[in-house]
């Protein structure tokens, strides 16, 4: 595939989910950002469901350039995150809102105040959790909600188990994803033992869904998501049963699917 390519594939499935396996991280980038600057220009008060990790950083910077730019107006945008380490100080380095300020906030025009993260320092984590489910239903729902995927097939912080949890809840992290997080710290001590994460109804109730998938690393969570079976053991797998989601993945990532290796 020529390196600024983008095609689609079938996952074989008749659903509501879309497959564009792109010949670089940079094109696979462009392909979400067009994706997601469309859907805000069409709509004049936008909710915007956003993820952290490395894999949206070349999303969040071509978003940027299109809003520098003039192509996509983040004045009525509001964002809702998926997810933050607990507990952490929202200034901590490490914390997913000091992330967000950074690689994105901090680069387009949006109003901070209408930028949420859920708090890493609230005293009772129960209560952050309701109130940020409330405050998502008050606003109207998610319009679109853009994910990664953990290694292990987890969206959010929503790791694999035996069932589906609905709500914004407290995780404990997995040792998979505490050892895959600890890259980004100075060690594997320093990583947080738990999280909140909205849940598996927040994201599936998100009028559309952008997951970028991008590395080796990912290809086996890929497979199982969009050609395994559905399970909680894989929590992505559940967007199979999601009307309108869009999988944007480099060649490494689709690597082992039916569909792209029958190319
Ligand atoms: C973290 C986040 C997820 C993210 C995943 C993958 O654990 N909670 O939302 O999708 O890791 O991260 P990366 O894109 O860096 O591989």
């Amino acid at each position: 595939m020529r390196e600024n390519e983008v095609k689609a594939y079938s996952n074989g499935k008749k659903n509501g989910v879309k497959v564009f396996v792109a010949g670089s991280y940079e094109a696979l980038s462009k392909k979400a950002a067009t994706i997601v600057a469309g859907a805000i220009s069409n709509k004049p008060e936008f909710m915007l469901g956003l993820a952290t990790g490395t894999s949206p950083l070349g999303l969040y910077s071509n978003l940027a350039q299109l809003c520098d730019e003039d192509r996509v107006d983040f004045t009525n945008v509001t964002t809702y995150n998926l997810d933050e380490y607990y507990p952490i100080d929202p200034e901590n380095d490490q914390s997913y809102r000091y992330f967000m300020n950074k690689n994105l906030f901090h680069k387009i025009n949006i109003d901070i105040n209408k930028t949420h993260v859920l708090n890493g320092k609230a005293p009772k984590w129960e209560d952050e959790c309701s109130a940020y489910d409330a405050a998502i239903e008050a606003a109207g729902g998610i319009d679109l909600q853009v994910l990664g995927i953990g290694n292990n097939g987890h969206i959010g912080f929503n790791e694999p188990g035996d069932t589906f949890i609905w709500g914004t809840h407290r995780v404990e992290l997995t040792e998979s994803t505490i050892e895959a997080n600890s890259r980004l710290f100075n060690s594997k001590d320093e990583v947080p033992r738990a999280a909140l994460s909205m849940g598996i109804g927040n994201i599936m109730t998100a009028k559309q869904i952008v997951l970028v998938a991008n590395g080796a690393a990912k290809a086996k969570a890929i497979k199982d998501a969009l050609e395994g079976e559905i399970t909680p053991w894989c929590q992505a797998s559940i967007l199979q049963l999601h009307p309108n989601v869009t999988f944007i993945l480099d060649e490494e990532a689709a690597s082992t699917l039916e569909a792209y290796k029958a190319i």
